[in-house]
């Protein structure tokens, strides 16, 4: 029997059956994902946002929000997943196809560029050609970051990566965003988390970024 998700208390997403990818995540952090993805769309201005690329595309909950707020003539999915390349190709407006995001990021100029990827930390954020997609200078950039659930743990790793103290979000997000701006450009201007995190990158140099937690 197919399912639904319902994103945000406000959209139905009917789901082809299916496992692999995103599928294995539905029952735990989707719907603060969701949430967190929503809060950062509503800092982005509408009218810019005519194009979108999402290079992990998943269910499709970020691709139905997308949808339904900027309604963008161009709208492009990718993931490496079959069952989520199927579920992808069921929403209307929105272009999917199977793509490993080593090969596919950058491959698509777009205003917006969502990249939820599975994992992913201030450490392993260079192993992704991130360089590709801020080459084609998109308006805005939203990626997620894995590593607030266990910065307690990893406080000494991330202070030596950065060469101050990161002990809070604060801190991990004030680096984070001197490190993108250092190497591509951007910096981050909105977060918003929960135990997982998505932040917001645009083309300017942040006076510092808002940080907002989603219930
Ligand atoms: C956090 S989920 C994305 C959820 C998505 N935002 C949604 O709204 O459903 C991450 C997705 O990345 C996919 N993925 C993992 N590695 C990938 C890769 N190398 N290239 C493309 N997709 C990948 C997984 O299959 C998974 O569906």
């Amino acid at each position: 029997m197919n399912t639904t998700v319902r994103i945000c208390n406000r959209w139905d997403l009917p789901l082809l059956k299916g496992e692999g990818g995103h599928y294995r995540y539905l029952d735990t952090a989707s719907q603060r994902n969701a949430a967190c993805f929503l809060e950062l769309c509503n800092h982005m201005e509408v009218p810019a946002v005519r194009s979108v690329v999402e290079y992990f595309g998943g269910v499709g909950i970020f691709s139905t929000i997308v949808q339904q707020l900027f309604h963008p003539s161009q709208h492009w999915a990718f993931d490496i997943d079959p069952d989520c390349v199927a579920q992808l190709q069921t929403i209307p407006g929105l272009a999917a196809t199977a793509g490993d995001a080593h090969g596919t990021m950058g491959t698509i100029e777009a205003d917006l560029v969502v990249c939820d990827f599975a994992v992913c930390t201030l450490r392993t954020v260079n192993e992704w050609p991130l360089i590709q997609v801020t080459t084609r200078r998109p308006r805005y950039i939203v990626v997620s970051d894995t590593a607030l659930r266990r910065l307690g743990l990893h406080r000494a790793l991330y202070s030596r990566l950065a060469g101050v103290p990161v002990v809070s979000l604060e801190d991990y997000v004030r680096v984070y965003s001197k490190y993108m701006w250092e190497l591509y450009g951007y910096s981050v201007t909105h977060v918003a988390h929960h135990v997982y995190s998505y932040f917001l990158l645009e083309p300017r140099l942040s006076s510092g970024a808002q940080i907002t937690k989603v219930k």
